[in-house]
């Protein structure tokens, strides 16, 4: 039976530092509040005009770079983001061309903070279908320059940070490790708890000016509700990943959770009664970075040693959709 193993991990962030305290030239905010809601101490934005998915080609080749390949080893490209370089096509292309690497099929995934584990579904199902071999596997986001930084903005803008993560995947016949498993769910009841209302073809002509005066083309949250769901949502999760394998908390070397909120991340490890060491947390240097927040996550977990060959993973994420879901993985 073929499996979806991990080959190698690779990241990009902005150079530019925002922290907190710079925050507050453009909006009535505080480092302290900051913190004490979020854990944010600073957040990377590029500078200029930069999109996601030159963001996306400077972590997948890093990335490429540790597995010592080459682009042209890669099969195929799937992409998560919500900040896409534009409406149509989608970023993976923009990736692709970057990457020289024409011909190869490129899927582009919009789940939002789920948006990695989503891709990783379909990867692994590609690989173990045997459709391809080796798939580069990015989310991507450059929230900073479609934020409202003024005080209007704030509830939204002080969380979100820039960055790409990526994963090359490629196929194994060892049962003893790799993808073990994914699950997903979606409501989408709550599609308007947290979401860019506009422009959008619900409207005609789609994009207006009015949308952009009214606000509507900011990120729009109801934050208490999202937290509401998503410290239940996400241990759920993590359950329901290792009750399908036979697995209990005891058998994780890590979790992984989507990096939404600090106060969320305590709750998710206080619910599966975690000790500190076993769940990843790196909120206060990258803010929220929504699609690349888990690969990020991982890619530091691996480069410092925290998790090795071997050890089992567990990826957890919640977001805009409502979207969530898990992943285990065995290194
Ligand atoms: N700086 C200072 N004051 C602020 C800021 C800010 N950046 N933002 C909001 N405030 C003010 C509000 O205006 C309000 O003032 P008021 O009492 O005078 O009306 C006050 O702070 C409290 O606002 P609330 O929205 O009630 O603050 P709350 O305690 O709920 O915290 C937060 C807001 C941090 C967003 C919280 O709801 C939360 O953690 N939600 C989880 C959502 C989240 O983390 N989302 C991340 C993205 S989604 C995802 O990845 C899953």
């Amino acid at each position: 039976m073929l499996r979806a193993e991990l080959i190698s991990t690779g990241f990009y962030v902005p150079e530019r530092v925002i922290t907190n305290q710079d925050l507050t030239q453009w909006m009535d905010t505080s480092d302290e509040w900051i913190r004490q809601r979020s854990g944010i101490e600073e957040r990377r934005w590029v500078e200029g005009a930069v999109s996601a998915s030159d963001l996306a080609k400077l972590a997948a080749e890093r990335a490429l770079e540790r597995a010592g390949l080459q682009a042209a080893d890669l099969d195929c490209i799937v992409l998560a983001t919500l900040t896409p370089d534009a409406y149509f096509p989608g970023a993976g292309v923009f990736l692709q061309r970057k990457l020289g690497i024409a011909g190869i099929p490129c899927l582009d995934v919009r789940n939002q903070c789920s948006g990695f584990l989503y891709g990783l579904s379909v990867a692994d199902a590609w690989i173990k279908t045997g459709a391809y071999r080796r798939v580069l596997l990015v989310g991507t986001e450059v929230h900073s320059t479609g934020l409202d930084v003024s005080t209007a903005g704030r509830d939204t803008a002080v969380l979100f940070g820039d960055g790409a993560g990526a994963v090359i995947l490629g196929r194994t016949e060892d049962a003893s490790r790799g993808v073990l498993s994914v699950h997903l769910w979606a409501d989408g009841k709550y599609a308007e708890k947290l979401w860019l209302e506009a422009p959008g073809s619900r409207f005609n002509p789609w994009l207006q000016a009015s949308q952009i005066e009214q606000g509507l083309t900011r990120p729009y949250m109801e934050g208490r509700e999202v937290f509401k769901h998503a410290v239940v949502r996400m241990p759920e999760a993590v359950r329901e990943a290792l009750r399908a394998n036979g697995l209990t908390v005891d058998d994780v070397a890590l979790v992984i959770p989507h990096q939404a909120n600090q106060r969320i991340t305590q709750a998710v490890q206080k619910a599966l009664g975690l000790p500190d060491e076993k769940i990843a947390s790196n909120i206060h240097r990258y803010g929220n970075t929504t699609a690349a927040s888990i690969p990020i996550a991982l890619h530091e977990a691996v480069e410092d040693g925290r998790i090795k060959r071997g050890d089992l993973v567990c990826l957890t994420a919640f977001g805009s959709g409502f979207t969530w879901g898990s992943a285990l993985i065995r290194l």
